[in-house]
């Protein structure tokens, strides 16, 4: 399935010398969306809070061939998300695509076992380094009068024991559609990705970890394993295909959103999903 993907099979190079931004690229979906960027030509910025993973996935591209530079930042402020702006900048002199990956449920659990701060910080992981990243990002690109900008929203809209990675989601389907009006004069893009459930076989950094070094505090055991194999059989029942996705999916997804072959789209969301959505 991976080889299949492979766009340098297929010789794809639609985003020669784009300057892309990939944030929450050290693991997991980011990681495979840097990747493919990469391998169709574009030049990337692996933008992470972690440095190991940020690491591994500049290695990846290195080894490719691929031009790219690590950023490491905190993009659950405005002032992390404006300084990674600078170094893209700096780096490359202008910003092409913006991916804002960041995001994941941190607990899963129904909503009147949230307290107040964990609900903040589901908002922190999932709503507002997209929010963030675009408040940052606009004002080069309007300067450039291009741009082109990727949200990764998700399927929790309508899933069970999430409903704070929930909204945030929803914020950012809500983001995507009301930039794409605003921003449209100014020749910039933007569209989301939206996964279903899906494997990530690489994930360095735990979704408990909410800062780096301090992992959140969970259920009992049962009580949690309850709640996640009752939200894991409900996805499963959703997804047509029969089965989970794979990064490398809502890679391909992304780059097609990217590249110019999509010119004529703003505003709207692919459902990556296996028919969940
Ligand atoms: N995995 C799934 O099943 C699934 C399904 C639907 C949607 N999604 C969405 O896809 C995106 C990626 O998911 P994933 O499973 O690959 O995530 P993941 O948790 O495996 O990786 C997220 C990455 O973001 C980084 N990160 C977290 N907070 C950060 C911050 N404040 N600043 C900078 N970096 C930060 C982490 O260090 C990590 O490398 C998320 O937006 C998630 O909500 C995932």
């Amino acid at each position: 399935m991976i080889e299949k993907l492979d766009p340098r099979a297929a010789g794809a190079r639609r985003l020669k010398d784009k300057v892309c931004i990939v944030t929450g690229a050290g693991q997991g979906i980011g990681r495979a969306i840097a990747r493919r960027l990469g391998q169709e030509g574009g030049k990337i910025v692996v933008a992470d809070r972690i440095d190991e993973g940020a690491r591994r996935t500049l290695k990846d591209l290195q080894d490719l061939g691929v031009g790219a530079v690590k950023v490491i930042a905190d993009l659950s402020t405005l002032s992390g998300a404006q300084d990674m702006m600078a170094e893209a900048v700096k780096a490359y002199g202008r910003i092409d695509v913006l991916v804002n990956n960041v995001g994941g449920t941190i607990w899963m659990k129904p909503f009147h076992l949230y307290t107040e701060e964990e609900t903040q910080q589901e908002l922190e992981r999932s709503l507002l380094p997209t929010l963030w990243g675009c408040n940052a990002v606009l004002p080069i690109m309007i300067k450039q009068e291009s741009g082109c900008i990727i949200n990764i929203g998700s399927q929790s809209v309508r899933g069970l024991y999430r409903a704070p990675y929930a909204a945030s989601k929803g914020g950012i389907l809500a983001i995507g559609k009301v930039l794409a009006m605003e921003y449209g004069r100014y020749g910039i893009r933007v569209n989301t990705v939206s996964p279903g459930g899906t494997d990530i076989p690489d994930r360095l950094t735990p979704r408990l970890q909410i800062r780096p070094g301090e992992m959140a505090e969970d259920l009992e055991k049962e009580e949690g394993d309850r709640y996640r194999e009752e939200m894991s059989a409900d996805i499963r029942a959703q997804q047509s295909l029969g089965r989970r996705g794979l990064p490398e999916e809502h890679a391909a997804a992304v780059a097609f959103l990217a590249s110019d072959d999509a010119s004529f789209i703003t505003g709207d969301v692919i459902n990556c999903s296996g028919g969940q959505s």
